[in-house]
């Protein structure tokens, strides 16, 4: 099994500066998750963004507002993706009407794919597709898809958990849809 190495130099920041983040008291918001969450701003070329404590909890925020605040009603996901993923959407009170098949090549949703998995439903527009770009491999469609998204009135969030700094034409994973949420 693959060891997950942290740079010598990263411990070496962390040692130095967690006792600050103790003594501050203050662990969920402050200079920390500010500098964190501008740091991949930039990074990303996102228009905003925001730290949090784990993938999940960020998924579960971003399908929880636009419940409450856009009004969507459904949710579905891909065939191919962390057992946890159905549970975030599940958890989020919106209907979960259903997986996306995907492709042997890519392990992810086809363009193809997702029309027809549309094709088979009555109404759209209150629906968000939960796609997960797998293994750092930019769904090489998710252009496609998220053109068949908006044109369908899909809210396209990406779980970017294996993904951060991955990019399909120099854009990065994340800035596809309306939100997305990095590990
Ligand atoms: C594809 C995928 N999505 C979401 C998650 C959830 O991430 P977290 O454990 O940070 O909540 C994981 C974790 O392994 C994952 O592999």
């Amino acid at each position: 099994m693959g060891m997950i190495k942290i740079p010598q130099e990263a411990i070496e920041n962390f040692e130095k500066n967690y006792p600050q983040i103790f003594e501050s008291g203050n662990l969920a918001e402050g200079k920390w998750n500010t500098s964190l969450s501008a740091f991949f701003k930039d990074y990303t070329n996102a228009a905003h963004a925001m730290a949090f404590s784990s993938n999940g909890s960020g998924l579960l925020a971003i399908l929880m507002l636009l419940k409450k605040y856009r009004s969507f009603k459904k949710v579905f996901i891909q065939s191919n993706t962390m057992y946890g993923v159905k549970t975030i959407a599940i958890s989020s009170g919106l209907d979960f009407v259903g997986f996306v098949p995907c492709s042997l090549p890519s392990l992810m949703p086809t363009a193809v794919q997702v029309r027809e998995f549309l094709d088979s439903l009555e109404t759209t527009s209150d629906c968000v597709f939960l796609a997960t770009h797998i293994g750092g491999i930019v769904n090489p469609e998710i252009q496609k898809i998220s053109e068949i998204c908006k044109e369908r009135g899909v809210a396209l969030v990406e779980d970017c958990a294996h993904s951060l700094g991955s990019t399909l034409n120099g854009k990065h994973t994340g800035l596809f849809g309306v939100a997305g949420v990095y590990s």
